[in-house]
């Protein structure tokens, strides 16, 4: 298998997760094992790192990669799972959390994943493909107002309604099961300059769906706080504003002491705060980086401390 994936913010990563050099770390997004081979080169021999994909050829390739690495316990899990892996390790709390959002650039480009309207392959879009739902099966069933509203909240595509109404009428008598239909009956209605944009957008609104993204990325930072030892770092890099504004907000939640309406007089709530925020604005790949991997152009680094 060729794999070619770049990690992100590398040295911002190490920098902001790394505070115990024999502590105690979970990589939620191992991919090709880029973020946390450089993780191990500054920890120590005592030091761990549990990781998690979803993804079976990532997850594989990686367990190759670190066979011979006893510090490294990997997962087929996904990261919303961060809490079962803590109990089948007997780990308490964890030093560091990290998560590198979204898909490598071996599953962009790999044709069998099906992630990129640019490769002609099934329309599937799944990362975990043990689960039930793939593109084509809701592109071919979901009504014409649900298939907009995916498309606005997930991709927000100004076109939404245009689309799905060109799908919707594209598919009858015919099921759509490629990349390449897909792409078709969407440039149909797209003016020609518009049209890259607009199939980034709808594909990343069907992955988004398909994987239930932004769920499950509020599940995994609601246990990743309670799961990290006071001092302890969670860094996440985001590739789009709807997965950066998850982690914001959640952030910033998780910094209130209290969360009383105004006119509550005295406190009646329970809510403390968890974190301390390390990037009061999110920390972007500098020009050097982005001239190597173009990909990290729309990188956005968050990073907290558990108090
Ligand atoms: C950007 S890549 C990570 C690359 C990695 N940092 C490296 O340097 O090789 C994101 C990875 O996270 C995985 N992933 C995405 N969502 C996931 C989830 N909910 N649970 C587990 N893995 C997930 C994807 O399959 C993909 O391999």
């Amino acid at each position: 298998m060729k794999i070619h994936h770049t990690p992100v913010l590398l040295k911002e990563s190490i920098n902001y997760l790394v505070t115990d050099k024999s502590g105690i770390y979970f990589d939620a997004t191992l991919g090709f094992g880029g973020h946390t081979e450089a993780f191990l080169k500054v920890l120590n021999e005592d030091a761990v790192i549990a990781a998690t994909d979803v993804d079976k050829d990532a997850f594989n390739f990686s367990r190759e990669k670190f066979a011979n690495e006893e510090r490294v316990k990997l997962y087929n899990f996904n990261f919303s799972e961060i809490d079962s892996v803590a109990k089948i390790e007997s780990f308490g709390f964890f030093d560091g959390i990290f998560a590198d959002l979204g898909v490598s650039s071996f599953q962009l480009d790999n044709p069998d994943s099906g992630f990129t309207y640019r490769e002609e392959a099934k329309l599937d879009l799944r990362m975990d493909k043990s689960k039930v739902v793939n593109a084509a099966d809701l592109i071919n069933s979901f009504s014409e107002e649900d298939l907009a509203d995916i498309f606005y909240n997930f991709g927000e595509e100004r076109n939404s309604r245009k689309i799905a109404r060109e799908i919707c009428k594209q598919r009858i008598g015919f099921k759509i099961e490629t990349t390449s239909q897909l792409t078709e009956i969407i440039t149909k209605v797209i003016p020609f300059k518009n049209q890259n944009k607009t199939l980034s957008r709808i594909f990343q609104a069907l992955r988004i769906y398909v994987n239930d993204e932004l769920s499950i990325l509020e599940t995994f930072l609601d246990k990743s706080v309670t799961l990290l030892k006071t001092g302890g770092k969670i860094v996440v890099i985001s590739y789009h504003s709807l997965e950066d504004r998850i982690v914001k907000e959640k952030f910033k939640y998780e910094t209130l002491d209290c969360i009383c309406p105004k006119e509550f007089p005295v406190c009646k709530c329970d809510k403390k705060r968890r974190i301390k925020i390390l990037t009061k604005k999110p920390i972007a790949p500098l020009p050097e980086e982005i001239a190597l991997n173009p990909r990290a152009r729309s990188a956005k680094l968050r990073a907290a401390e558990r108090v």
